[in-house]
Parts: C-alpha cells; sequence; structure tokens
C-alpha cells in the first residue's frame, strides 16, 4: 500500500464540491487517511511549487493557490500514486479522459480543482509540508 498527497484546489472550495470531489476519491478505492482545510499562506504556496517558480504562470498559480481555502488530503491505497493521477485526468481538463475529476468539474488548466504528487518520493516530501505522523490515521 501507498500514500499520495492531495490538495482540493480554491475552485473546489468556492464551488462547494469538496464533498462532491471526495466521493469520486473514494469510489476509485482510495481511503483519505488525513485531511486539513487551510488557508494556503504565500511562502507556503511558493514553496510548494518551487519547482515551477521559472514557469511563466506561476505568479498566477500562487496567487490561485492562495485566493481561497484548500483541501490538503493524504491517500492511501494500492498504488495510490499513479491511481490517483489516473482519478485526476489531464492537468487541461479539456484533454480529460471522461469520469475524471478533472473532465467533470475543472473549469481550466490553471483552475483544474485538484493536485496529486507525481512521484511516491514526491509524495513523501510533499505531505511532510502539511502533515505529522500523529495527523494521519489509516
Ligand atoms: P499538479 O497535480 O497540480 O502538479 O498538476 P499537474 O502535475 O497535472 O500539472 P503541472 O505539474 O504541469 O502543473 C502544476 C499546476 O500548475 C497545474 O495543476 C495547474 O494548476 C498549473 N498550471 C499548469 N500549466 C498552467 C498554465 O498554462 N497556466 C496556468 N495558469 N496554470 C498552469
Ligand atoms: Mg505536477
Amino acid at each position: 500500500t501507498e500514500r499520495t498527497f492531495s490538495i482540493l484546489k480554491p475552485d473546489a472550495t468556492k464551488r462547494n464540491l469538496t464533498g462532491a470531489v471526495n466521493a469520486v476519491i473514494e469510489e476509485a478505492g482510495l481511503r483519505i487517511v488525513g485531511q486539513r482545510r487551510i488557508q494556503m499562506s504565500r511562502a507556503q504556496a511558493e514553496k510548494f511549487y518551487e519547482v515551477h517558480k521559472e514557469r511563466p504562470f506561476f505568479g498566477e498559480l500562487v496567487e490561485f493557490m492562495t485566493s481561497g481555502p484548500v483541501v490538503v488530503q493524504v491517500l492511501e491505497g494500492e498504488n495510490a500514486v499513479a491511481k490517483y493521477r489516473e482519478v485526476m485526468g489531464a492537468t487541461n481538463p479539456a484533454q480529460a479522459a471522461e469520469g475524471t475529476i478533472r473532465k467533470r468539474f475543472a473549469q481550466s488548466v490553471g483552475e483544474n480543482t485538484v493536485h496529486g504528487s507525481d512521484s511516491a518520493e514526491n509524495a513523501a516530501i510533499e505531505i511532510a509540508q502539511f502533515f505529522g505522523e500523529g495527523d494521519i490515521a489509516g
């Protein structure tokens, strides 16, 4: 069993869709073993997206991720990293497969409803940025 890190982004909290997204996550067989609703600070968002800091959309991304509350989550399951990427769908909702979270809920490539770690290694790093072991119960 594996863990991945997930964020329900501000477009999800703004539209009151956190339960709807969580239903898709759970229907896919992933377990939400840690969950917290927070307002991300600018410093937290800049650190989290540090790998993208040279990209032209970095400023916009930090602005968006701090524009409202987010729900940070730890998801657990068999091949959780790859499985969640599949459930999320493509970054750009216009290219996302039918039934995926982004196809169903996302509005644009920027406001795309969810984040999911892209490797088990990054998942561990990202989880540690927002959770202590005592905040996770499998
Ligand atoms: P994450 O799970 O959020 O990491 O998405 P991803 O791995 O599918 O995409 P990527 O790592 O390439 O980009 C990270 C995030 O930056 C995306 O989820 C988008 O929110 C945002 N992003 C990517 N491309 C664009 C863009 O062209 N414009 C804007 N505004 N945001 C973008
Ligand atoms: Mg990514």
